[in-house]
């Protein structure tokens, strides 16, 4: 998984290549390069790291105007310069970026003895395969392409050309041209202020792109038209960082968020009465998605049974790709993704979208692969998420689910959200809690019912950011055998904001008490029991109170990975977008 990005007829190509590359860092950012073409000669400068080390190794004033770039979310091979791309064929000929994974690498390799790689990646195989085939250079292109199994976005260059060739199957790409030049890349983010409409390439289609002009192919070479995307309304403007990190920047945004939610939802009218008497023929929801997007998805589902009393189910897509399920008609399948780009959320949506099912998604970003294959589109608001681990756009995921059934069922609690946007405001993180914890070698999250979720969220983003190996588990399951592992080196950080089920929680802090572990409350609720450390929260109705009891512990994996010394905003290993499988 991987951004790329490619400029052609534009004099200052390499220029908007590396910031086109800025804007897809989210997609990855073990290693990062750039090709482009200088005296009718393929260049290659590649680089480990993030996309400033590349730049450092940019000359000032490097032009070109056909130029290809990627940035590295490592599949094949360790994170080296020989393994970052672009890639050059053994002829030196053609070079390529490419998003994606070439699952029949191995076997193509050995039918076209393709030997001596220069590095240990599926994409050097793809080039000299493309180098291989016959033909000009986009029958080249797309005989490799029809031979491939797997995913690719692909932008090729050769020597002594002035175009460049694109192909896409299952990762994204899009093209955009304008007096000056054509751009492609990953997303819409690169387009911004440059181009007023754009060109999103299905599976299997082609382009030949020069300065001048854009042509499209299918896979069978023929010539096809496409219609453009207007994107001069596209907003591009939350882009700006006044915060040092990312990830704060977009913590503190989360009060803006859900003003803009309820906005969208109530004065727009984004769910409108056709649509809602639509969701309200199925019988049963299924939300199927990934990490945070699935925690949401957790949530969703016991707001929709309450409320609705409709019957769900939720699963991971990597589980539920392969698990073969038994599908139905009556059922209403919810992809939720910040990206709408997940590779394992699309492969489930294609899925039951093939056996004729009905699909909805629930996603961040417009235009993307997921709404492209969805039935019914319920938008979230949050804007711009750069930072890896995801916040406020989970904040707005639950909002928007919230506001979904409640007007499903008819609720009309129009004026309890609109106060509770009103006078919700960002929470004030005491740091002096930061020390006492983390003298603590484990931690579990436990919580009941909407806190389990909670739970759930606030320790992948303790693991995601600040590497420390924590559980979000059901304050029920704890007998069950963490009891185990419970000892004065441990903490158990409870949530609790369900006043039914106070009692049930004291019940379970005793129980860590009784062995010696250490407990943190996180509540709104008078408690009666005695507690080592206490985050107070602001008290708001019950049904918004995963908003407000979330926030305070991403703060705390914030705070805790910068007291660690960390990048919370790109943890290790990790990247904000997976494409791949
Ligand atoms: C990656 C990100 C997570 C995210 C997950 C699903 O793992 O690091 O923060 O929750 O993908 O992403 P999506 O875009 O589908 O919500």
């Amino acid at each position: 998984m991987c951004g790329i990005c490619a400029s052609v007829g534009f004099k200052n190509g390499v220029e908007l290549v590396v910031d086109g590359l800025k804007k897809l860092e989210y997609r990855g950012y073990d290693s990062s390069g750039i090709a482009y073409l200088k005296n009718d000669e393929i260049n290659l400068i590649k680089s480990v790291g993030q996309i400033k080390n590349l730049q450092e190794k940019i000359t000032d004033n490097l032009q070109s105007d056909v130029v290809i770039g990627h940035t590295r979310w490592a599949t094949h091979g360790k994170v080296s310069v020989e393994n970052a791309h672009p890639h050059i064929s053994f002829g030196k000929s053609f070079a390529l970026v490419h998003n994606g994974i070439i699952e029949n690498y191995e076997h193509l390799k050995k039918q076209f003895q393709i030997d001596n790689l220069y590095s240990q990646t599926d994409t050097e195989v793809l080039i000299n395969l493309i180098e291989k085939q016959e033909g000009k250079t986009l029958d080249k292109l797309i005989g490799a392409c029809n031979m491939v199994e797997g995913s690719f976005a692909v932008c090729l260059i050769e020597k002594k050309s002035d175009k460049i060739y694109l192909a896409k199957r299952n990762s994204p790409l899009m093209v955009a041209i304008s007096q000056n030049g054509c751009m492609a890349g990953s997303d819409i983010s690169i387009f911004a202020k440059k181009f007023e409409e754009c060109f999103i390439l299905e599976d299997d289609e082609f382009v030949i792109a020069s300065a001048k002009k854009l042509d499209f192919f299918n896979k069978y070479g023929e010539k096809i038209e496409k219609t453009p995307l207007n994107i001069s309304n596209f907003d591009f403007s939350d882009e700006n960082l006044n915060e040092k990190y990312f990830m704060l920047k977009e913590i503190k945004e989360q009060p803006i968020v859900l003003k803009k939610t309820f906005f969208k939802y109530f004065s727009e009218n984004y769910l409108n009465e056709q649509l809602l008497s639509q969701l309200g023929k199925f019988k049963k929801f299924h939300f199927i998605a990934c990490g945070t997007a699935y925690h949401s998805s957790l949530m969703g589902a016991l707001f929709l049974e309450k409320f609705c009393r409709k019957e769900c189910q939720v699963s991971i897509a990597s589980e539920f790709r392969y698990a073969n399920r038994v599908l139905s008609k009556n059922c209403l399948y919810v992809f939720v993704s910040q990206s709408g780009e997940t590779a394992d959320t699309i492969a489930c949506a294609k899925l039951v979208k093939e056996k004729g099912m009905k699909v909805m998604c629930v996603t961040n970003v417009p235009y993307s692969t997921l709404e492209h294959i969805a039935d019914f589109v319920l938008p979230t608001f949050a804007g711009k998420e750069v930072a890896v681990a995801s916040t406020k756009a989970y904040v707005s995921q639950v909002f928007t689910l919230l506001i979904m059934v409640l007007k499903m069922a008819k609720i009309d609690e129009q004026d309890l959200l609109k106060d509770f946007v009103l006078r919700y405001d960002n929470f004030n993180f005491d740091e002096k809690l930061l020390f006492p914890i983390s003298k603590f070698k484990k931690v579990f999250f436990i919580g009941r019912g909407q806190d389990y979720v909670t739970s759930l969220e606030a320790s992948l983003k303790l693991k995601e950011i600040a590497y420390l190996n924590c559980m979000g588990m059901a304050s029920g399951e704890l007998k069950h055998g963490t009891l185990a592992l419970i000892d004065k080196e441990t903490l158990v950080i409870a949530v609790s904001t369900v006043e039914s089920l106070k009692s049930k929680v004291e019940s379970n802090i005793e129980e860590v008490k009784a062995r010696g572990g250490k407990v943190l409350l996180l509540s709104n609720l008078v408690h009666n029991v005695d507690v080592d450390f206490r985050i107070d929260l602001p008290s708001f109705d019950e049904i918004l109170m995963p908003i407000v009891s979330v926030i305070p512990l991403q703060l705390l994996a914030f705070n805790y990975a910068l007291m660690l010394g960390y990048n919370p905003d790109k943890p290790r290993n990790l990247a904000k977008s997976v494409t791949v499988e």
